[in-house]
């Protein structure tokens, strides 16, 4: 008689028991989830885009404002000419002797303003040598809007640039140089780590980690401190020749 009063009242029990934790499960999951993966992760902590661009449009407004400064500009291609194609050129010859770069390649460089490094890679013998920037600079530098490079897929067999910190989709920067490098190409990133850029910048930099979540058809080849006009350090990818299936 004790045995089966006793057993009326813990079956129900048990019953409600496992029915509320069934029932709170999905929110002790969500409490779980939100725990083990905070959403600022370090991936996007050392890579950070600075706030403030109401519109794409915005952003490259202001873009072209640094592009367009007549003093600037003036400076470029003056003053900084012969001294900037001269640090150009004993990186890209280096470059030549790692053989990250030959005479043959066809060269692209993102950002290229007046277009120094591209006077640089044709004089040290590239001479299928082209820049991209919002404003053109001919014959160096052709009109080109970074986040949607105006080239087929993979034209290229070398892409260099030194304004990564500009973009403001830096998945996209990155997806078009993938999209337009050969298999096999090489992409070489000046770009300052854990230091403020300038005032034109989209985006800030404390690692190269970020970089290496980015490029997802590439590998990376190097990395070593330059002095490269206050940008600190190289980073060198390699595109990939097989698709690798995930
Ligand atoms: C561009 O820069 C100049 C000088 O700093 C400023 O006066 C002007 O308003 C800026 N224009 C835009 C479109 O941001
Ligand atoms: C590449 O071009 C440069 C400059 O024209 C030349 O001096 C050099 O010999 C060339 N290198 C090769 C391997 O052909």
């Amino acid at each position: 008689m004790k045995v089966t009063q006793s057993r009326t009242l813990v079956v129900p029990i048990l019953k409600y028991f496992f029915l509320s934790l069934f029932l709170s499960l999905p929110l002790l999951l969500l409490f779980y989830s939100l725990h083990n993966h905070p959403p600022i992760d370090r991936q996007s902590t050392d890579l950070r885009i600075r706030p403030g661009y109401a519109s794409y449009d915005a952003y490259i407004q202001r873009q072209l404002n640094k592009t367009l400064n007549p003093k600037l500009r003036q400076i470029w291609t003056t003053r900084d000419w012969e001294r900037k194609i001269h640090v150009f050129s004993n990186l890209f010859h280096d470059l030549k002797k790692k053989r990250l770069l030959s005479n043959q390649s066809k060269a692209l460089c993102i950002g290229a303003r007046v277009g120094q490094e591209v006077e640089a890679l044709r004089r040290v013998g590239v001479s299928h040598s082209v820049g991209i920037d919002l404003v053109p600079y001919p014959p160096l530098v052709v009109k080109g809007d970074f986040h949607h490079q105006p080239f087929d897929d993979e034209t290229f067999d070398f892409e260099f640039s030194n304004v990564f910190d500009h973009a403001l989709f830096p998945d996209k920067f990155v997806g078009e140089i993938e999209r337009t490098l050969k298999a096999g190409g090489v992409c070489v990133l000046h770009v300052a780590v854990s230091r403020r850029s300038d005032k034109y910048s989209a985006n800030d930099l404390y690692s190269v980690k970020p970089l290496e979540k980015l490029f997802k058809r590439s590998e990376m080849v190097h990395v070593r401190k330059v002095d490269g006009f206050g940008l600190d350090t190289e980073v060198a990818f390699r595109k990939k020749t097989v698709i690798q299936r995930s």
